[in-house]
């Protein structure tokens, strides 16, 4: 696990964008493990900005509402089309977003599993972390081994994005269709992006906490391409935040990005 601290939001925002950047170049037919959220807007109009070639690439999205249909204003299908792919030349059968109105749901998860699998596996996974510690939708006791099913929201995750839905709690769904946290550890690197002063202790718990179910990021720890990149709100709670910021400095892996994060 690699922890980079940078200075401002923006800063660990385009950070982020650039390492997808660099993965699609250096694999033009690379396969992306997608989030959305408030914090990957941002991710993605810098990633647009790059102006890379998305023409052979594939994606697969963490998570789908259930109960909402691609057109709804709040999917995160329409999300993906209105923050990432109307800008981008991908191709929209390359991209994979799960049904939220699959009328079998569970048949709809193990078509999703086998559509990752058939893809290759992802390569890189982008993840955020919610205010219960979820990525996806995984919410709380979520199993290690989970797969992607559907999954019951906690009333914080329906109260942290309730803000999606003009503030109206009641129009947020109670459920969701998401990749497991199981399927999540299979990506062959994760990358999971937090800022804000409202996620440092979120993250403390996730990154330097007990690896425990009661906080589905803490799986995290226990992959071994894992990349974590904070602002130094989120970072604010973490006891070890001076040995990354050194790490970040000699480190020679990190000799490209340095200048973008330290000069931001
Ligand atoms: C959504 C997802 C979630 C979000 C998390 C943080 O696809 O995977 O885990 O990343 O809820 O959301 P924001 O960025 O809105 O705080």
């Amino acid at each position: 696990m690699e922890i980079v601290i940078c200075p401002k939001s923006e800063t660990a925002e385009w950070l982020t964008a650039k390492l997808i950047s660099d993965r699609m170049k250096s694999k033009p037919d690379i396969t992306l493990g997608l989030a959305t959220g408030r914090t990957m807007e941002h991710v993605y109009a810098k990633l647009i900005a790059e102006k890379d070639d998305f023409s052979r690439v594939k994606t697969f999205n963490l998570d789908e509402y259930i109960g909402l249909d691609r057109e709804h204003p709040q999917s995160y299908w329409r999300y993906m089309i209105e923050k990432l792919f109307a800008h981008v030349n991908i191709d929209l059968s390359n991209v994979h977003v799960p049904d939220g109105c699959a009328e079998d749901v569970k048949e709809a998860s193990k078509q999703y599993e086998l559509a990752i699998k058939n893809a290759g596996g992802i390569d890189v996974q982008l993840l955020g972390i919610g205010r219960t510690g979820h990525i996806g939708f995984n919410e709380p006791q979520s199993s290690f081994a989970s797969r992607t099913r559907d999954k019951v929201l906690t009333q914080t995750t329906r109260e942290q994005n309730k803000s999606m839905f003009e503030g109206d709690l009641d129009a947020v769904p109670e459920r969701a269709i998401t990749m497991g946290v199981g399927t999540i550890l299979e990506a062959r690197e994760l990358i999971l992006l937090a800022t804000g002063k409202e996620k440092a202790k979120i993250i403390a718990q996730a990154l330097e906490g007990p690896i425990s179910s009661m906080v589905s990021a803490s799986a995290v720890q226990i992959h071994p391409l894992c990349k974590i990149i904070l602002d130094e709100d989120a970072a604010s709670e973490l006891t070890q935040a001076d040995y990354h910021r050194r790490s970040f400095a000699i480190d020679p892996e990190w000799d490209a990005y340095r200048d973008l994060v330290m000069k931001s």
